[in-house]
């Protein structure tokens, strides 16, 4: 998508749709009679009731230079989140380009209160190109869409602010649709080589570095515990991907993503209704690409190491069974009770490896249990950890960057249901409750007190199953819009 900002008013806009938001009912508007006038009367007479992601297109007839309007709904100020004015503006474009418009307008003098001109210009414009996306690799005969534009009309108090915030948008927009395209990949094609291959190029155009361990370096590096979840021939992976910051004295945050490419549960075989789904189980590391390709492009101060812990868990005569007992990296023994906890595993290596990077905090992505979905739901990811500041500011950067977070507690109790009969831990709890808490728990046991860690369980987030009027079915990136606000909030 292409975005421009210019002072000219909406009315002289030659485009073929204008977007107007609607908050309790009323068109965010100021200025042009003639559309104030246009938008009352739709809302009126068509039954929109500005619900949130409700949209209703309809033609100007030659009133003003905009050809169509597009309505996007708010829903009440009272329950405003930037979620629902990021999914609007997407739901708004998919609408716009089902009708056929290819430029779009919209108003930059609006008054929308606690959201500040600038985060405007960046939630709007970064969810009108999520809204473009269309995840067409496998349609032989996809239907092609030209490239969508958006124009920001109207005074801008802070023409240098607003211009900042849209080239951040177009950034992490560019980022967004570009790993939602590796995301979407199922099992057979989206291999750990596969993404190994693609965080290698990635890198290269994007000036970071990245480093691939395979399975002989894992064996060196006792990364057992990933590699008891790698049980078909596709071998285990970990790839590091570095942006050094412009700061050198400061120690680097280090984002650690679960890349399970396919799960089926491995030997503890999952059942078959909806195990296709099991592909987005590489959604952690997704979003932690994502995140890294946006730091490249924007260039944080602070220095950001991204990891992916990468295997296929699948039945196999290498597979792991349940009973076997490993070593972990750090050195902790664990009985694997359960395959199908096989995310812990993967990640309790990459956890350790992350230690060698004196991070300044580390925070761990992972679509890692069912549980959270029967806890939260698919509104909101679970965060826990070690450090109440640090989950503070990635619930704060959540809520700015159009994501929920919803903190989940890690007490003494959870740890205790880990530890193992055999071994030092196991990879699930004796219990049998508290699932999330738990599996963060067990985490918990491979980070140190006092470096700052948190872990958010994207299990009920990462994707969608449904079509929504913001997205088709397809990975979301759950997290990225997360990492990137947190760590521009460095600066
Ligand atoms: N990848 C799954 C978790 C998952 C489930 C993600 C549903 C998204 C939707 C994970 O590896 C898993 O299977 N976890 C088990 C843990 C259990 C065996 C302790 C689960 O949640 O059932
Ligand atoms: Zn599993
Ligand atoms: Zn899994």
């Amino acid at each position: 998508m292409k975005y421009s900002l210019t002072p000219r008013p909406l009315d002289v806009q030659a485009k073929d749709a204008l977007i107007v938001f609607v908050q309790n009912k009323k068109p965010l508007l100021s200025g042009s009679k003639t559309i104030c006038a246009l938008v009352e009367k739709q809302i009126k007479h068509s039954g929109f009731d500005g619900e949130t992601q409700q949209t209703s297109v309809f033609p100007t007839f030659g009133k003003t230079k905009p050809g169509r309007i597009v309505l996007a709904g708010l829903g009440k100020s009272a329950d405003f989140r930037m979620e629902q004015l990021e999914r609007a503006a997407a739901a708004a474009i998919r609408a716009g380009q089902k009708a056929g418009a290819k430029s779009f307008v919209t108003a930059t003098d609006i008054y929308l209160s606690h959201v500040t001109e600038p985060a405007f210009i960046h939630a709007v414009a970064r969810g009108a190109g999520w809204g473009t996306y269309d995840f067409n690799t496998f349609k032989t005969k996809p239907k092609k869409k030209p490239e969508a534009s958006l124009t920001f009309a109207g005074d801008c108090k802070n023409a240098a602010a607003g211009r900042r915030a849209l080239a951040d948008a177009q950034a992490e927009s560019d980022a967004l649709l570009s790993t939602a395209d590796l995301a979407n990949l199922p099992g057979n094609i989206a291999t750990p080589q596969k993404i190994a291959n693609w965080a290698q190029k990635m890198a290269k155009e994007t000036g970071l570095t990245c480093s691939v361990l395979n399975k002989t370096d894992l064996k060196k590096q006792n990364c057992n515990a990933l590699l008891a979840v790698a049980g078909s021939n596709l071998d285990a992976k970990i790839i590091t991907l570095k942006y050094k910051g412009t700061d050198p004295k400061a120690k680097p945050v280090v984002l650690v993503g679960k890349t399970i490419t396919f799960d089926s549960g491995g030997i503890s075989l999952k059942p078959g209704k909806g195990m296709g789904w099991m592909l987005y189980d590489k959604c952690g590391g997704m979003a932690v690409l994502a995140a890294m390709k946006m730091v490249a492009l924007l260039k944080p101060k602070s220095p950001v190491v991204g990891i992916l812990t990468v295997a296929e868990n699948m039945p196999g005569s290498g597979a792991t069974r349940p009973g076997d007992i490993i070593k972990s990296r750090a050195g902790k023994t664990i009985e694997i009770l359960n395959t199908d906890a096989e995310g812990r595993l993967a990640l309790c290596d990459a956890l350790d490896l992350a230690l060698k990077h004196k991070p300044a905090a580390i925070v761990d992505l992972a679509t890692l249990t069912g549980a959270v979905i029967v806890a939260l739901g698919h509104s909101a990811s679970a965060v826990m950890g070690n450090n109440s500041r640090l989950t503070q500011k990635l619930i704060k950067a959540a809520e700015a960057g159009g994501e929920r977070l919803w903190e989940l507690p890690l007490w003494q109790e959870h740890k205790d249901d880990m530890k193992g009969t055999f071994a030092d831990l196991q990879n699930i709890g004796k219990s049998g409750t508290a699932g999330t808490i738990t599996a963060g728990a067990f985490l918990s046991e491979f980070v140190p007190d006092d470096i700052p860690w948190a872990h958010i369980d994207i299990a009920g987030t990462a994707w969608i199953e449904t079509p929504k009027p913001w997205m088709d079915p397809g990975a979301t990136l759950f997290g990225a819009r997360t990492l990137i606000e947190w760590i521009k909030g460095m600066n």
